[in-house]
């Protein structure tokens, strides 16, 4: 059979070339491009590759078993508590306003907790916050916050042990 295409590979010599050739040039094509893709990342510092793919919203995972920070009185009332005693929605005694709270301090740090441990009224137990997000013991700062705001005199609650804390 004759060779009407012709062959490049004519000799053994010109097989061994041909066998480098299809080996390196790939390979000198590859490192080009890591040398490119490197380089367009280092370059200019305003734009870099990195901040041009980073997701739109960062995650912030939590770490469950890591122990949280308490929060505060405040922070637990903005959160949880505001919607319906900074404004006295359904009836609830408003954020600074005496004469509403006036009653209800009678009661006592205990009593005004236990009545939000296990809801009053229109107030769902713990504000309708989860024990997972707000503690009894955040829970008893956010008491003294909001009654404080209105004429009572209550004392900050004991932080629970470490270990409780940790546990909750
Ligand atoms: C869904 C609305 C709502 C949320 C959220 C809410 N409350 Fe209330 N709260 C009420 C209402 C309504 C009352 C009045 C209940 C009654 O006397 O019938 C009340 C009453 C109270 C009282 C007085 C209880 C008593 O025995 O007189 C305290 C203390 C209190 N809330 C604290 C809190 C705290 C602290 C939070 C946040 C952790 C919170 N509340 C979240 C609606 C709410």
């Amino acid at each position: 059979m004759s060779n009407e295409h012709g062959n490049l590979i004519k000799s053994p010599k010109q097989l061994i070339i041909m066998v480098f050739a299809s080996f390196f040039v790939p390979l000198i094509i590859i490192l080009l491009l890591m040398v490119f893709v490197n380089s367009g990342q280092r370059g200019d510092n305003s734009t870099t590759t990195e901040q041009l793919i980073k997701p739109v919203a960062q995650l912030n995972f939590k770490d469950a078993s890591a122990p949280r920070e308490i929060q505060t009185g405040e922070q637990v009332y903005k959160a949880v508590c505001s919607s319906c005693h900074a404004s006295g929605a359904a009836g609830a005694p408003k954020f600074g306003d005496a004469g509403a709270w006036a009653p209800r301090l009678g009661q006592g740090y205990n009593g005004l907790l236990s009545s939000v441990l296990k809801g009053k009224g229109a107030m769902p137990a713990r504000g309708g916050a989860s024990p997972a997000d707000v503690s009894d013991y955040e829970l008893g700062r956010a008491v003294v916050y909001l009654a404080n705001s209105a004429g009572g005199k209550l004392v900050e609650p004991k932080a629970p042990a470490a270990a409780e804390t940790a546990a909750k």
